[in-house]
């Protein structure tokens, strides 16, 4: 395959503009067609990217024979029918997180993906991130030993996403906090380490916040305004400890609303070393038998959505695996699905 490839946007909501911008950053990439089932959304976004073809379903989109891949931008619950119609009309598919409601949807996208002989690319855009890649080799490297320990803490204080709409309303979105950004940083993890074998875990949710949605005071709402007449019934804070077999745990608090102080870290914790993301990027280690913390600096232009994307489409011409794969995208919900059933049991539960 040679040349620009062609792709489709099915959603063009926040994420789906950020894809098209991403596109136009990347010389092998053409964006040929949007998609979204809200008109005016459709035809704004369209005068925005200046793509002129528009469909208002999404398999009129796919039976468009020039799109090789399409990127699924829309809400979580229509992630996986559209995955597995995309791979049966052929496209290669770039699918934003979490990968599904649960891993049984997981599994059925993979088993598409299988049937279709197609790539998928998970949209684990945090692995894109300087930083990410800094922590990936400072492990791979040895420098930090053995990690034995991960911590996350990935915290809003008030930042629950459009209150009342299908990100907190469990039929449309799986979940909360914990689904929405928990999958960023428990993805990270396990590709920074190369855990790839949670084994159990032992977790509880709350859901403290988004109800009643009234007595909900923020400062600001992504995804907002609020719709009062909507649904609420997801988590806003999740705290727990995963066990990797007998060799690593991570603990973890994910919350989009807490009475906490808004943080977005994680600490890789070695034999040998420590290293703490989230502002600084810093090295806990000894030089000359003292104590060092040291900062790191390294060039954090770039990255992101364009390198995804550009990933992605390497994998399409079959120069590259995917940047992160269907099959990493099943153990992120399987883990997600076993914290969800440790909480209503009240009980560590196998993975
Ligand atoms: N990678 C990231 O950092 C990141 C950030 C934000 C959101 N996301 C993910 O992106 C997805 C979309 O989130 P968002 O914030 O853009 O939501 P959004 O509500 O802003 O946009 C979703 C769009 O999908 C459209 N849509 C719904 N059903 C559709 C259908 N059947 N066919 C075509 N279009 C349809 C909606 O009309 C809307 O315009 C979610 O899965 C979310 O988890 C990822």
């Amino acid at each position: 395959m040679s040349g620009k490839v062609k792709v489709g946007i099915i959603g063009v909501g926040t994420i789906g503009s950020v894809h098209a911008d991403a596109y136009a950053k990347v010389p092998e990439a053409q964006v040929i067609a949007l998609c979204d089932i809200l008109p005016d959304r459709l035809q704004e976004k369209g005068k925005r990217h200046g793509v002129s073809t528009l469909y208002a379903s999404y398999h009129d989109l796919l039976a468009n024979p020039e799109i090789e891949s399409v990127s699924i931008c829309v809400p979580n619950r229509m992630h996986a029918p559209i995955a597995i119609d995309a791979f049966k009309a052929g496209k290669h598919v770039l699918l934003e997180k979490p990968m599904a409601l649960n891993q049984v949807e997981g599994k059925a996208i993979l088993a598409a993906r299988d049937a279709a002989g197609k790539v998928l690319t998970m949209g684990m855009v945090r692995r894109q991130f300087p930083e990410s890649e800094v922590v990936r080799q400072a492990i791979a490297s040895g420098r930090l030993g053995e990690i034995y320990q991960i911590r996350i803490r990935m915290i809003r204080r008030r930042g629950i996403p459009g209150l009342g709409g299908w990100f907190t309303t469990k039929a449309e979105s799986g979940g909360g906090g914990l689904i929405d950004i928990g999958v960023h940083f428990f993805d990270l993890a396990m590709w920074a380490t190369d855990l790839w074998n949670p084994t159990r875990v032992s977790a509880k949710i709350y859901s403290k916040f988004g109800a009643p949605m009234k007595d909900y005071h923020y400062i600001s709402m992504w995804a907002g305004p609020p719709k009062f007449d909507g649904t609420f019934d997801v988590d806003d804070y999740a705290a727990g400890m995963v066990r990797f077999g007998d060799k690593a745990t991570m603990s973890f608090e994910v919350a989009w609303a807490a009475n906490a102080k808004d943080e977005q870290m994680a600490e890789f914790i070695g034999t040998k070393g420590g290293l703490v993301i989230g502002g600084d990027t810093v090295m806990l280690t000894e030089v000359d038998n003292m104590l060092a913390d040291v900062k790191l600096n390294y060039n954090k232009d770039g990255g992101g959505f364009p390198q995804e994307i550009a990933k992605h489409l390497k994998a399409v011409k079959g120069e590259a695996a995917p940047p992160a794969t269907g099959e990493q995208g099943v153990i992120a919900m399987r883990l997600i699905d076993a914290i969800y059933k440790s909480s209503e049991q009240n009980r560590e539960v196998e993975v």
